[in-house]
């Protein structure tokens, strides 16, 4: 299976923190981000990248809550809001980074993640299996409710470039179903199980369901379960500014790693924000 591992290559020299250098500077880092919550700030120009003509918004939490149907999935109420067919990172020197959980939701892992996340009130993406979603929606809505972003991971977690169009299909749309029967939010981003998907296919999957095809920048390999603190370091180095970090939910070692992580990653200088929030800032800064 072809994924990418950049945490094979060890990179021993630690980042330099990243500083926030001018008030202007951190005046666009709110207004980008409020802009994205549809949050009013002053100073601050509303633009149509992250408000669409229906005052609607492209992010996670409060403002993507739909009407609680299981209507077919749309593209994204802001339209060009997520240009690209995919993200393994985003481009921006500004000091964010997105932390992702798949597989999930878990019984007793996930509920440790959330608790370690809210301590910290630190905000995450998590890309659910179905077959979970429907297991445990009161997890789905904990997540939701403490402000995450839900993506879609598809119904069984299969290998996509092995799949027919309609199989795709299928995949996607009852696991869009699933997501927003339970939580009444319906996602707008997807990554593909193992990372396996064709050019094609996102090209397909953008334009059917409007979800861009996130990867990642840094993977930690932590499903190989190297302990707590080899994961740890492996987010740590790899951590950058517009970064996507991948970790998985359902492994309890992950879990472990992830308070070290945290903390090493904010004393970076770096702050955590969702997959759509980090798309916000594509080419800004
Ligand atoms: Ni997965």
């Amino acid at each position: 299976m072809k994924v990418t591992r950049l945490s094979d290559k060890p990179k021993h020299r630690r980042q330099p923190p990243f500083t926030v250098k001018t008030v202007t500077q951190i005046s666009q880092h709110l207004c980008i981000l409020t802009g994205a919550l549809a949050l009013p700030l002053s100073g601050c120009k509303t633009t149509q990248s992250s408000v669409d003509n229906r005052g609607e918004v492209y992010v996670a939490g409060a403002s993507q809550r739909g009407n609680g149907s299981t209507a077919a999935p749309r593209p994204p109420a802001a339209a060009g809001y997520a240009p690209k067919e995919s993200y393994s990172k985003v481009q921006t020197s500004l000091p964010f980074v997105a932390l992702t959980f798949d597989d999930g939701p878990h019984p007793s892992n996930t509920p440790r993640l959330l608790d370690i996340l809210k301590a910290r009130d630190v905000k995450a993406t998590f890309f659910v299996v179905g077959t979970n979603v429907k297991r445990y929606p009161n997890i789905m809505r904990r997540i939701i409710a403490e402000g995450h972003e839900i993506g879609n991971h598809t119904v069984s977690h299969g290998n996509m470039t092995k799949m027919s169009s309609a199989q795709i299909e299928r995949e996607l749309t009852t696991a869009h179903q699933s997501i927003q029967a339970a939580t009444g939010v319906a996602p707008r981003i997807m990554r593909p199980p193992y990372g396996a998907i064709t050019s094609s296919q996102k090209s397909w999957i953008k334009q059917k369901w409007g979800y861009p095809s996130i990867m990642w920048s840094v993977d930690p390999q932590d499903w190989k379960k190297p302990g707590a603190s080899v994961v740890t370091s492996r987010l740590v180095n790899g951590a950058k500014p517009g970064g996507i970090l991948l970790v998985h939910d359902i492994h309890s070692p992950s879990i472990d790693a992830m308070p070290g992580t945290i903390d090493q990653i904010l004393r970076k200088g770096l702050q955590f924000v969702t997959v759509s929030q980090l798309i916000a800032l594509d080419g800004k800064g």
